[in-house]
């Protein structure tokens, strides 16, 4: 098979590694990254939002299946694009790909199929509206924009503003950009990602995984793209069974709208959800891997990467099998990040020490020139061990940082024991509250 992929974060790295293992793949990236280069037969770098750009470049190199990864590129229709060359694809369309794309899409036709898990949410065209859901939710709120913002868009009151008037000064400046945006109660809870293989009939899913979005230690700080993320290869130290099968329903659920409203969902639907006293709530939709959740997962899948996308693109998607190992990434990033990184930094790589450690390492935002591997401004490395315990994958992952050196730095309490004991008993008071 010779398999196109497009994108060039850390997700990618590991997605063109498991590919490779049976098959050739060609990538298209906005910036080199070195690994995925060094992996592809062939590669091309542009604009990769630009679908004729890539068209030009993909059509003619017998490409057997294509794989669309980040969500701006899904967004601007890319598996439609490829597909009108006649190239089969494993991503969404871009019809479907709205469920991430457009949230105010995503909560109506959860609301319209009567899909549990659906938050209380106000649809706000004007200040007056988003003045009385903001009373209506005791001040309680997420104020989210309704299109793509990187993960970083929504702002959650008592921990990104304080009072109504900071609150309404963000709904202003999205009114102004936007002219409407989405207004939701808070929901206390631990969040946890759900992702999913899904042929647009079927879903086959992965091990639950919780990622860590605030930049700094006990979830402190500016939300970011996710500092490092944990799974243990089953459920969630801080759920229950019924927990995930509620999420798993949801999801089908979701799917099996999409395919009424729209069209089959092919790809992998990811289900970001917190879980409250009442059960998961959906926080968002994504219409691809997470990033780092993909590195948790599919360091653990048995079954050919290859294969599965090949079934998602003819409808026919064969089981996963995933090993029952724990799984702890953690994401170095540049001194500064997330408000102000310093770019542009040579950083040393000691490949020895990483693989006497047991630990894998993927590319994420860097580049190369000279033969030296440089910093930019998002995260840099995503290092990830498994043990069959999690505290041992743990201790592995953190053993492994100083492989790497240069200005930079990264969270160390995802995985541990403190931070994991802490999400039980959070869970537990949440729990306790509502007998
Ligand atoms: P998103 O950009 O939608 O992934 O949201 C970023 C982060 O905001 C999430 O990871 C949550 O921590 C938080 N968040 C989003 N919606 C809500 C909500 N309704 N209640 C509480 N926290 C939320
Ligand atoms: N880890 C969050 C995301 O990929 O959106």
């Amino acid at each position: 098979m010779r398999i196109l992929i497009i994108g060039n974060g850390a997700r990618e790295h590991i997605i063109t590694e498991r590919l490779s293992e049976d098959s050739s793949v060609l990538s298209i990236m906005s910036k080199k990254n070195p690994a995925i280069a060094k992996i592809s037969e062939d590669y091309y770098i542009c604009d990769i939002t630009n679908t004729s750009e890539v068209k030009a470049w993909a059509s003619g190199k017998n490409i057997d299946l294509a794989f669309v990864s980040p969500d701006p590129v899904l967004a601007v229709g890319m598996s439609d694009a490829l597909e009108e060359l006649g190239i089969p694809v494993a991503s969404p369309s871009k019809d479907v790909a709205d469920i991430e794309c457009n949230k105010e899409f995503a909560r109506s036709l959860m609301q319209d199929h009567l899909i549990p898990g659906l938050a209380e949410y106000r649809l706000i065209t004007n200040e007056k509206e988003a003045l009385s859901a903001i009373k209506e939710f005791n001040n309680s709120v997420a104020i989210k924009p309704i299109g793509l913002t990187g993960g970083k868009g929504v702002k959650i009151s008592g921990d990104h503003f304080t009072n109504v008037n900071e609150g309404m000064s963000y709904v202003k400046e999205l009114l102004l950009k936007d002219k409407k945006l989405l207004i939701e109660e808070k929901l206390k809870g631990e969040e946890f990602t759900l992702q999913a293989f899904s042929d647009g009939n079927s879903l086959v899913f992965m091990p639950p995984v919780q990622d860590h979005k605030r930049a700094f230690e006990n979830d402190e700080g500016e939300n970011t793209g996710g500092m490092g993320s944990y799974s243990t290869g089953k459920i969630l130290p801080f759920m229950n069974e019924s927990d995930l099968e509620k999420a798993k329903i949801i999801m089908k659920k979701t799917i099996d709208a999409l395919k009424k409203e729209r069209s089959p969902f092919k790809g992998v639907l990811y289900g970001q959800f917190m879980l409250t006293k009442d059960g998961p709530k959906i926080i968002e939709y994504n219409a691809r891997f997470g990033d780092p959740e993909a590195m948790n997962v599919l360091s653990l899948l048995q079954t050919s990467l290859t294969d599965i996308f090949l079934g998602i693109s003819e409808g026919k998607l064969p089981n996963a099998v995933f090993s029952s190992n724990s799984t702890v990434v953690k994401y170095l990033v540049p001194n500064g990040y997330p408000s102000k990184p310093i770019k542009d930094s040579p950083v040393s790589i000691n490949l020895p020490c990483l693989s006497s450690k047991g630990t894998n390492m993927y590319y994420a935002s860097v580049y190369e020139k000279d033969n030296q591997i440089f910093t930019t401004s998002s995260r840099a490395f995503a290092l990830i061990s498994s043990s069959k315990l999690l505290k041992d994958a743990e201790i592995k992952v953190e053993n492994s940082m100083n492989c790497i050196s240069g200005p930079l730095w990264h969270r160390k309490d995802i995985g541990t024991e403190n931070l994991i004991d802490k999400r039980i008993k959070h869970m537990d008071k949440l729990r306790g509250e509502k007998k």
